[in-house]
């Protein structure tokens, strides 16, 4: 198969809609280049967020444009995901991205989960559906900057209501906030004090530039914004080893503080929820959709964001933020993001 730079990616490693689909009259599907599409779908797909950046995706082309994109069950975290609550919002992601990328071609993606994967369908588009700027696929990031100190501004909340439905997508603020960062330091405590959710997680860092450079998948230390020193000592801090005794001594409390750290300062955090139980795939690549949809046209309005889902993958702290906000008892927290410049 052709790759993607043999259409005029723009990209390098950054990525771009290909050149030499740009600025094509909006086409038919049958008078687009197959090669140059199979290949944007592919690096929309590519370009979503993942947990831990797994990029666990499993695709198979089932038609000339019709796709399957699954879960790559080896890409999973198990331990820290076990209902694979995070790996199906990131496949729905990677669905939006590609309803993003091929917009722009004057195509419209029909899609269905059938089995255990997502049938991706390709159409003409006729009624024109205004999304995002597709540049936004390549150009959105998961931000490690300092969080921002400024709340939203007002005429955005209801562009991102919208993009969040059917689902419901809240603002959480002022005192709320300071519950959100506690339960945000007791949830990654959690984690690190868990042994296998630990190790299975460490295995996705990439504290070397020879690991980094090896897979282009994991957390690099330049994905985490810290420099090769700090990358060093973090590998050694954080070896499951070390972290087993330090769960033994309550230490660890401290290292999951000093990694929320920032998030202190945060004036506001966004939950989407559902207001029914979400745990099925076809219900979690719906919300994966619009959590993504939510992710670009925040990155549309040059504010960047983070996930905290490590709140929601850990149960206790998942109960007690439905109960301090009194979600109805049927409902489903999805993720929660957290703003930065
Ligand atoms: C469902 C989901 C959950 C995530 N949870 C977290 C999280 O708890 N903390 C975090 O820093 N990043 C989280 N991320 C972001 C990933 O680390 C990020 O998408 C990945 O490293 C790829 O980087 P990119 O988003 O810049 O392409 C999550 C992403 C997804 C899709």
């Amino acid at each position: 198969m052709p790759s993607i730079s043999d259409f005029g990616s723009d990209s390098g490693s950054s990525g771009g809609f290909p050149s030499a689909l740009r600025g094509l009259p909006r086409a038919r599907l049958d008078a687009l280049p197959l090669g140059g599409l199979r290949c944007l779908i592919l690096d929309a797909i590519a370009r979503a967020p993942s947990p831990h950046n797994t990029q666990p995706w499993r695709v198979r082309w089932i038609g000339t444009v019709l796709m399957e994109l699954g879960l790559d069950e080896r890409r999973w975290l198990r331990a820290a995901d076990p209902m694979k609550r995070d790996a199906w919002l990131a496949i729905g992601c990677a669905v939006r991205n590609v309803q993003v990328a091929v917009a722009e071609l004057g195509l419209v993606l029909d899609w269905e989960v059938k089995g255990d994967a997502v049938v991706m369908d390709f159409a003409d588009d006729t009624a024109g559906r205004p999304l995002v700027p597709v540049e936004q696929v390549w150009e959105r990031r998961t931000s490690r900057l300092a969080y921002a100190s400024a709340p939203l501004p007002v005429e955005l909340l209801t562009p991102l209501g919208q993009a969040a439905a059917p689902l419901q997508l809240i603002t959480l603020a002022g005192e709320q906030c300071t519950w959100l960062h506690r339960l945000l330091v007791a949830a990654t405590a959690s984690q690190l004090a868990d042994a296998p959710v630990h190790r299975e997680l460490y295995t996705w860092l990439r504290f070397t530039p020879a690991q980094r450079d090896r897979a282009c998948d994991g957390l690099s230390y330049d994905a985490l914004a810290i420099d090769r020193v700090t990358a060093l000592l973090s590998r050694a801090l954080l070896h499951p080893r070390a972290m087993r005794f330090l769960a033994r001594t309550g230490l660890h409390r401290m290292l999951a503080s000093s990694a929320s750290a920032a998030a202190r300062r945060t004036p506001q955090y966004q939950l989407l929820w559902s207001e029914r139980r979400t745990h099925d795939p076809a219900g979690l690549v719906l919300a994966g959709t619009r959590l993504q949809a939510i992710w670009l046209l925040l990155a549309a309005n040059g504010w960047y964001c983070h996930p905290a889902s490590a709140i929601i993958d850990v149960q206790a702290t998942a109960e007690e933020l439905c109960t301090r906000l009194r979600l109805p008892a049927a409902a489903t927290p999805l993720e929660i993001l957290i703003r930065q410049t």
